[in-house]
């Protein structure tokens, strides 16, 4: 471009741009002569700050409505018409995501030995039952029923007691969470109590359109998280700015809370949850990012093997990176209704095994998602529980070799590949709740 370019009249470089561009270089020198105070980008990590430009497009995945009272209502319905169906008097629960699940009641509420619980009966009657000076505290929970009984009870006497007396129960089942002092107290009070039945399990593993809803946002974003650092990460970096730059990423999006990762490079993947910390990604190195985070409770799980763009690996890697995938296309064909957890996990396997790597794929195909990081269905070869329309389980093969290992395999050091997305079983077969597969280590 000519400058000053011909549309512009020389009046106007005179008067307007030659002044303004004289100012510019004056503010400039400004800058470099005196120290300018902290700024803010000095306390953003350059990842956290290349990343975010990628992220901050893909906000708008997490707008998506907390779960509604009705539905909590709802929820409460179901589990009384099967309780009925069951014969038994009631459902009993400690603080736990049953609780969350049922009546609002989080998960974090701490444990004591005094027993707080969440009870709801055949007819669908809501009660607690909680220690008489917390009572207070415990109003404030922000819990959802229709109508409360609430049966407080006093440090002169049984709380399983007190329970047996304001209910007349005499049958009831026990969340899987509950401690067994709950169960104990209960029998010793004349109540029988029973485990908690599969079909009260799957009320909760088979998820609803909201649920699912949450489940796709967070999913999808945190999958849009990890593309992100993909395309920032670069040779050199340690494992901790991965971590704190995920951290903070999160944070920013206002998803921070139940935020957890692991940032593995190079050998350090061959143990699937890692070990030592501290190093710094060379050439020659995959990065395995698993990752994940909480959006209203419902939570997010996603697993990618990636490179910085521009670096490789032998092709030797690759072809084991292709493996993986190839296990997880096997897995996603067959995470349809009606089929056994043992099958889908088993079909993946035959694709490791036939590769030769069957030793290395060291843990069990996936597990359910929802308010818990893990819950059911499981996928492993001992579980022959068939999955049901709209359950949500992950769908994660790995193959991990360690550098001990990899002489074996005419390797020279080891490595560890896994690539997870959460899937919603579906009549048809499986549906990525994170939008998109991998398509490759540079375009996780
Ligand atoms: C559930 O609890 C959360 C956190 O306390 C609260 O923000 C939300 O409004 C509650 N939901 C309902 C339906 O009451
Ligand atoms: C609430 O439940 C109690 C105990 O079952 C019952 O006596 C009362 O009538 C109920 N109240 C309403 C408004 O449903």
């Amino acid at each position: 471009m000519v400058y000053p370019p011909a549309s512009i009249s020389n009046r106007i470089f005179w008067k307007v741009l030659l002044p303004t561009g004289l100012f510019c270089v004056l503010l400039a020198l400004a800058a470099l002569t005196y120290p300018s105070p902290k700024s803010k980008s000095s306390l953003t990590s350059p990842l956290e700050t290349c990343a975010w430009n990628h992220l901050e497009p893909h906000l708008s995945l997490l707008s998506v409505p907390p779960i509604r009272r009705s539905e909590f209502l709802g929820r409460q319905k179901a589990l009384a018409l099967e309780l009925d169906a069951a014969g038994v008097d009631a459902f009993i629960a400690e603080p736990s995501a049953s609780t969350s699940y049922y009546a609002n009641i989080s998960s974090s509420f701490h444990l004591s030995e005094r027993p707080f619980l969440m009870i709801i009966d055949k007819d669908g009657q809501f009660t607690t039952l909680v220690p008489k000076f917390e009572a207070g505290r415990i109003a404030k929970l922000d819990m959802v029923f229709d109508n409360k009984t609430t049966i407080t009870w006093i440090e002169e006497e049984s709380p399983y007691e007190a329970l047996a007396r304001g209910t007349g129960y005499e049958k009831v089942m026990i969340d899987e969470h509950a401690r067994f002092m709950i169960a104990a107290g209960l029998q010793k009070a004349g109540i029988e109590v029973v485990p908690m039945s599969e079909t009260i399990q799957s009320l909760r593993s088979i998820k609803s359109l909201d649920e699912i809803a949450l489940l796709k946002g967070i999913n999808s974003f945190t999958l849009a998280l990890v593309q992100s650092l993909q395309r920032c990460i670069q040779i050199g970096m340690t494992q901790e700015e991965v971590i704190d730059a995920s951290q903070a990423l999160f944070t920013r999006a206002g998803v921070g809370h139940g935020f957890w990762v692991l940032a593995l490079f190079g050998d350090q993947a061959a143990l699937p949850h890692g070990g030592e910390t501290g190093r710094t990604l060379q050439e020659g190195e995959f990065v395995l990012i698993d990752i994940g985070s909480e959006l209203h409770g419902y939570c997010s799980d996603v697993t990618r093997t990636i490179l910085p763009t521009g670096a490789t690996v032998s092709d030797d890697l690759m072809a084991v990176w292709q493996i993986v995938w190839d296990a997880q296309s096997a897995g996603l064909s067959h995470m349809h209704a009606g089929e056994a957890c043992s099958a889908i996990d088993g079909a993946s396997r035959d694709v490791i095994k036939r590769a030769g790597y069957g030793q290395y794929y060291t843990h069990r195909l996936g597990h359910g998602l929802g308010l818990e990081g893990h819950e059911p269905p499981y996928l492993n070869g001992a579980n022959d529980q068939k999955l049901k329309l709209a359950e949500v389980a992950t769908n994660e093969p790995g193959i991990y070799v360690t550098t001990e290992e990899a002489a074996f395999l005419g390797k020279k050091v080891g490595f560890g590949i896994r690539l997870e997305d959460p899937i919603l079983v579906t009549e048809n077969g499986g549906v990525l709740l994170t939008g998109s597969r991998a398509q490759s280590p540079w375009n996780p």
